[in-house]
């Protein structure tokens, strides 16, 4: 833990010195490796607890699914976002991301009790996501990404090969 922490404290020093309007800071990680040896999910719950005490914003987990469990220990049923929240409870939002598209699915995870929920890949092929909710067009938000849409949702040439090329990254229909 002494690297990640050292370099939180000394960005927390910097913001201290040169930040002259609020400026936040938060934390991501990956939960696991795959690698043995590397991080387990019981390594990350000990550093979360850790964090949780160094006055962050904000704690992101990168999953690719918000409900998957540990690939790599016995217990492999629950929700590493979720064992996350539970270590550190309040002490700092956790943001949970991964695989949500609906606003049912969000409004499922946020049950969990986890505060926040980041969109990724959902943003990219609904920009409109949050305005179409608002305006009660729930029914109009896409969780596919069509071959016709590069133009609309303005993504660049080499994102967009990547994003089609790449399979199982999202769920690309023609
Ligand atoms: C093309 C692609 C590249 C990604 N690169 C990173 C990365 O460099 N670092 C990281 O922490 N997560 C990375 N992720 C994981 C995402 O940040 C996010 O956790 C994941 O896509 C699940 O959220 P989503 O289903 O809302 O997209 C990547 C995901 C995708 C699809």
């Amino acid at each position: 833990m002494i690297f990640p922490l050292t370099v939180v404290n000394e960005v927390e020093k910097a913001v201290a010195e040169h930040a002259n309007k609020p400026f936040m800071i938060g934390y991501r990680l990956s939960p696991e490796e795959g690698s043995n040896p590397g991080i387990t999910l019981d390594d990350t719950l000990q550093f979360v607890d850790r964090l949780a005490n160094q006055n962050l914003d904000y704690l992101h987990i990168s999953v690719s699914d918000f409900w998957n469990g540990s690939f790599r220990e016995s217990d492999r049923t629950k929700s590493r976002i979720v064992k996350i929240y539970d270590k550190v409870g309040n002490r700092i939002p956790v943001v949970g991301v991964g695989a949500l598209h609906t606003p049912d699915e969000v409004a499922e995870a946020l049950e969990t009790g986890v505060p926040f929920i980041a969109l990724g890949r959902e943003l990219l092929m609904e920009p409109h996501w949050i305005e179409k909710i608002r305006t009660g067009k729930e029914m109009e938000i896409r969780t596919t990404l069509s071959k016709k849409d590069q133009d609309e949702l303005v993504i660049p040439d080499p994102l967009w090969k990547k994003l089609i090329g790449v399979k199982g990254w999202l769920p690309v229909v023609d």
